[in-house]
């Protein structure tokens, strides 16, 4: 296979500011020779893996496939998409890949981990047995149900008028869920019945959403927040807790998003609470996901809500969550190559993290989530840490070339400092023709 580098120009002097990889004084002489390792996926998300990565002192080089310009300073970027299985099992045997991690869900959905695994290569990701906790919203539910698993009562419908009665004898507001990947049009969170039944309609009499199954499900009512835990078979290693904001606007305004911003850690969040949580929802998920004889190893990110009854489930996602993964591995203090390499083997492994907090703004095109207009010239000269999710270098300038183009961080001793950072960071970055929320974080610096 011919292989290029896709940023062949040079990197864009404001990229100078990640740290290099850098040798923890005293380890030299345990370091084996250096580990390559190979991410897949191009956002934000995979910036801050590959970010993450280059702190490790077991890792010599690093390959991100597609990548993207931000990551481009500790990466190879390498142009194979997401989805090509084959192109990414032929360069990691060809480059001697030791450990692959996968970000993007398409990837684990098209069975890149069945592959690796096929061929006897490390990668920390679920096969697509295990990524069905994320793309299949009734999977997840009997796994829950059937492990005791704290989480709204459901019923699942192919027939629109079971569908819409069922929906009538609950009270308002109604949740339902297309059973599938709907590229986060899937949920409906209808605050009238007539809300409701046009979302039922859709769902199960129109053909746009393809195979026509409904869940409809207790509504829960409390602040969500992103549990992420890597697991190895019934090894949990849980990571720090974040809160992401879905909605575009501020005060949670306008419609849903992939993540506009997002913070850690959560005061809102007691230790007992996240004990309740690890014990009763992810350590119990990776234990009946076992039990089913899945063999997950990766990411389980558990969405949850707090409600008055304690943490249940809202949805599982079978990978790290972007933005929050921006906010969390930033405060990772232990070494997360040995973190993946553990879960692979189901091994010991300790994580520790950092006191401060991070919270992170995303700049997103305007318009976005709908149609919004590429090429706004970017230029983070000065800001701390910038995590690049949609970004292109043309001519020797970096463009933006996403919805979401950018996630601006910021650290401090607490969550005003870690706010008042990235915010700041945010002034010099923002431009004509980006939009971001002014209030990320607010939900706990009001309460704190
Ligand atoms: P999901 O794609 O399942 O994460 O749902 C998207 C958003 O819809 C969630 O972040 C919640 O804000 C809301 N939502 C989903 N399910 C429920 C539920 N059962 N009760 C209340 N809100 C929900
Ligand atoms: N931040 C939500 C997600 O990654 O799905």
């Amino acid at each position: 296979m011919e292989l290029h580098h896709l940023y062949s120009e040079a990197i864009p002097p404001q990229e100078n500011q990640f740290q290099v990889p850098n040798m923890q004084p005293g380890r030299e002489e345990e370091i084996r020779p250096g580990k390559t390792v190979m991410v897949i996926g191009s956002g934000g998300r995979e910036h801050a893996i590959v970010d993450a990565l280059s702190r490790s002192p077991r890792v010599q080089k690093i390959y991100a496939c597609p990548g993207n310009p931000g990551m481009a300073k500790h990466a190879t970027c390498v142009p194979i998409g997401v989805t090509d299985i084959q192109d990414l099992v032929d360069f990691a045997k060809e480059k001697h890949v030791d450990l692959t991690v996968v970000g993007p869900e398409a990837s684990l959905a098209a069975g890149v981990a069945d592959a690796f695994k096929a061929e006897g290569l490390r990668i920390f990701g679920p096969t697509k047995a295990g990524a069905r906790i994320e793309s299949s919203k009734e999977f997840a539910k009997e796994i829950m149900e059937k492990y005791g698993v704290p989480t709204g009562f459901y019923k699942s419908f192919d027939k629109y008028e079971d569908a819409k009665a069922y929906a009538e004898s609950l009270p308002l507001p109604t949740v339902i869920k297309y059973d599938g990947l709907a590229a986060g049009k899937g949920v409906v969170v209808a605050a009238t019945r007539e809300e409701a039944d046009a979302a039922l309609k859709d769902m199960l009499l129109d053909s746009a959403f393809g195979q026509g199954r409904v869940l409809i499900e207790e509504f829960l009512d409390g602040p969500e927040f992103s549990f992420m835990c890597a697991v190895g078979g019934r090894k949990v290693y849980p990571l720090a807790l974040a809160q992401d904001h879905k909605r575009a606007y501020d005060a949670d305004k306008g419609p849903n998003t992939g993540g506009m911003g997002a913070y850690s850690p959560l005061p809102f969040i007691s230790e007992e609470i996240r004990e309740k949580a690890l014990k009763e929802i992810l350590q119990r998920t990776a234990d009946g996901l076992a039990e089913e004889g899945i063999d997950y190893t990766g990411i389980l990110y558990g969405g949850l809500i707090l409600t008055k009854d304690g943490p249940k489930v809202i949805e599982f996602n079978a990978r790290f969550g972007d933005p929050e993964t921006e906010v969390v591995l930033p405060r990772l203090e232990s070494d997360i190559y040995d973190l993946f390499d553990a879960a692979i083997d189901s091994a010991d492994h300790e994580t520790k993290w950092s006191d401060d907090a991070c919270l992170g703004v995303v700049l997103a095109s305007d318009g976005y989530p709908g149609s919004y207009k590429k090429g706004v010239e970017l230029d983070f000269d000065g800001c701390s840490k910038v995590f690049h999710m949609g970004t292109a270098v043309k001519d020797g300038k970096l463009l933006s070339a996403g919805g979401r183009v950018a996630m601006v961080t910021g650290k401090g001793k607490t969550l005003e400092e870690a706010a008042a950072n990235a915010y700041a960071d945010v002034k010099k970055s923002a431009r004509e023709g980006l939009f971001y929320r002014s209030d990320i974080g607010k939900h706990s610096l009001t309460k704190a």
